[in-house]
């Protein structure tokens, strides 16, 4: 579902409110935040999708990697998960074996659980995981907190949206995009682990509404605006190359009408760089707001991390909320 349907139909629908509760449906947080005890937070999340890639394996890493990234954009550690399935019954059992093993080796690798889950007959295939994970209140990354000067950190590349669209179509094979599917098979822990301890200021993951839909609901919620350096933004090289083939897929379209409002590109923007802004992700990286002291810091701990593609991407500004001034060079 696009963001524009989404927003209307999360407007119709009443508003959950809690003194325990911190985050809301409106707020746009990644996952729900529930306050335990004064030292403990409870976080859930939920997300699941059709095959993006053609592998099983592959595509159940990526479906789980996707599925915990929500917990570690908000600092937090994954404790318990729960198997979403859809599965049509012609299909050999065989190929969900190799699905599920695919999100229990990342669900291992973060050192959490899977308990069980839930399975039904479908005509697409669907996998994704329920997560449970927790958080002490002063280590928690919430989407709302960027401060004027804070400078924006993304730890992934963009552009899977197109590379995956391009290997459905057949343009692309799943050896020739093998960069952007080592990434989305990342787990976000380790980029969590290093913006907790940096004096992080706001954070969210990168997923469906592309960078430019998930920057948009971190500063409208963060209550400023941002200057967005589109030449700086880590992008894979084959996406580019792509995008100017026109393999955009329709999700980018609809990020791109979302934001229209909110985006102010110089003039003499590249158009190709536009695209990749709004290109829907699927498990894409954190983007953080960090205080420039710390930034560099940051960065180079992320870059000896497993999060070489690490970019500083804008600064953020004193201005209307949501509005990203887009500068191309
Ligand atoms: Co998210
Ligand atoms: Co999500």
């Amino acid at each position: 579902m696009g963001p524009c349907d989404l927003d209307e139909l999360l407007s119709r629908m009443p508003q959950t409110a809690h003194p325990m509760l911190l985050s809301s449906m409106s707020g746009k947080e990644d996952a729900a935040i529930y306050k335990l005890r004064d030292d403990l937070v409870i976080i859930q999340t939920l997300d699941f999708f059709p095959p993006i890639v053609d592998s099983p394996r592959l595509y159940g890493n990526i479906a789980a990697a996707n599925a915990l990234s929500d917990i570690y954009a908000k600092g937090g550690r994954p404790l318990i998960a729960l198997n979403i399935v859809a599965f049509p019954c012609e299909i050999s059992l065989d190929i969900l074996f190799e699905i599920l093993i695919g999100g229990y080796e990342k669900v291992k690798e973060a050192d959490a659980l899977i308990v069980g889950g839930h399975t039904i007959d479908d005509e697409v295939p669907k996998y994704g995981l329920s997560v449970t994970g927790i958080s002490r209140p002063d280590e928690l990354m919430k989407i709302e907190g960027a401060k004027p000067g804070d400078i924006i950190i993304l730890t992934k590349p963009l552009g899977t949206g197109i590379l995956t669209t391009a290997l459905k179509a057949g343009f692309q094979t799943e050896d020739e995009i093998k960069e952007a599917i080592d990434s989305m098979c990342r787990l976000n822990r380790n980029a969590s682990e290093i913006l907790k301890t940096s004096g992080v200021t706001a954070c969210t993951d990168v997923t469906g509404f592309g960078l430019s839909g998930h920057m948009l609901e971190l500063l409208k919620a963060s209550n400023v605006s941002a200057e967005i350096w589109l030449k700086e933004i880590p992008v894979f090289e084959k996406a580019l190359s792509l995008a100017e083939e026109g393999m955009l897929p329709a999700g980018l379209f609809r990020n791109r009408d979302y934001c229209a409002e909110f985006t102010h590109p110089e003039e003499e923007i590249d158009q190709i760089l536009l695209d990749l802004f709004n290109d829907p992700q699927t498990s894409g990286g954190l983007l953080a707001t960090i205080p420039e002291e710390n930034a560099e810091t940051a960065l180079s701990r992320l870059k000896e991390s497993d999060s070489p593609e690490a970019k500083a991407i804008g600064i953020v500004l004193d201005g209307p909320p949501g509005k990203m001034h887009l500068k191309g060079g």
